[in-house]
């Protein structure tokens, strides 16, 4: 169902100690500032998704996990399954990042894989894609969105596809401090809108999530939010602090 959602990528940051302090600074400000109905997700380092989970108690912000296997379970070291993840009713999974495909080099096909098991174990992908700087400024960047979502999702049946959340994340934007223009996200949004439409219908299509990432902070939130085909936020360097982040999330 489409839903405003802001999520928070903490990455590979912050010790146990420094999680624990985020999520209860986090915790006061969310619930004495955070009006409507927009759902927040932390999704934070495996090793603190069950402490962060039990510090969040039954609020309105859920943990959501940065990857899973592909594997069902067995003998894969240092891997985390999806059932894993169920096991510990955590919600979420991010699945696809820029950073998974550029550095562990998981393609659509892998994706595939994951977004299954993920769906499977009933937990809600937060599927990433996004086009590099080289492909932007060839102009390419339409038809290489349009093919991530369609290798990896367009598998799936249309009530299926409801459940997944799209990150719409630029890799030239990721982490740079160079955001998209507010223009520039809803373009692609729509864009990514009108390819789920054509396959599974406007209806189906209007009820899926696409957030935007990609140097969002508390002084652009507002005007990438502001867009019709801008469901929310998936937020990297400025969800480690508790003040930005909540600004973020007070900006949809
Ligand atoms: P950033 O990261 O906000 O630090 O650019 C976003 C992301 O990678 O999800």
């Amino acid at each position: 169902m489409r839903s405003k959602i802001v999520a928070g990528n903490w990455k590979m940051n912050k010790t146990l100690e420094e999680a624990q302090t985020l999520t209860s600074e986090l915790l006061g400000m969310i619930a004495d500032e955070v009006k409507g109905d927009v759902k927040v997700v932390l999704c934070t380092p495996f090793p603190y998704l069950y402490p962060v989970k039990q510090q969040l108690g039954a609020t309105r912000i859920a943990v959501g996990a940065q990857n899973c296997s592909e594997h069902a379970s067995g003998a894969y070291t240092g891997e985390t399954s999806a059932a894993m993840l169920k096991s510990m009713n955590v919600p979420y999974v991010i699945l696809g990042h820029s950073e998974r495909r550029q550095y562990f080099g998981e393609d659509s096909k892998l994706l595939v894989k994951k977004t299954d098991i993920a769906l499977a174990n009933g937990l809600t992908p937060i599927f990433c894609c996004g086009e590099p700087l080289e492909v932007r400024e060839k102009n390419g960047h339409e038809q290489l969105v349009k093919q991530q979502v369609e290798e990896a999702l367009f598998h799936l049946l249309a009530e299926t596809i409801q459940k997944v959340v799209i990150a719409y994340e630029p890799v030239w934007a990721i982490g740079t401090g160079k955001t998209a223009t507010a223009a520039q996200a809803q373009a692609m949004h729509a864009v990514i809108r009108k390819h789920l439409a054509g396959k599974y219908g406007t209806s189906v299509a209007n009820e899926i999530s696409i957030l935007y990432g990609g140097s969002v902070n508390a002084a652009n939130a507002k005007e990438l939010f502001a867009n019709p085909d801008v469901d929310g936020g998936l937020v990297g360097g400025a969800s480690l602090k508790s003040r930005e982040f909540t600004e973020i999330i007070k900006s949809i």
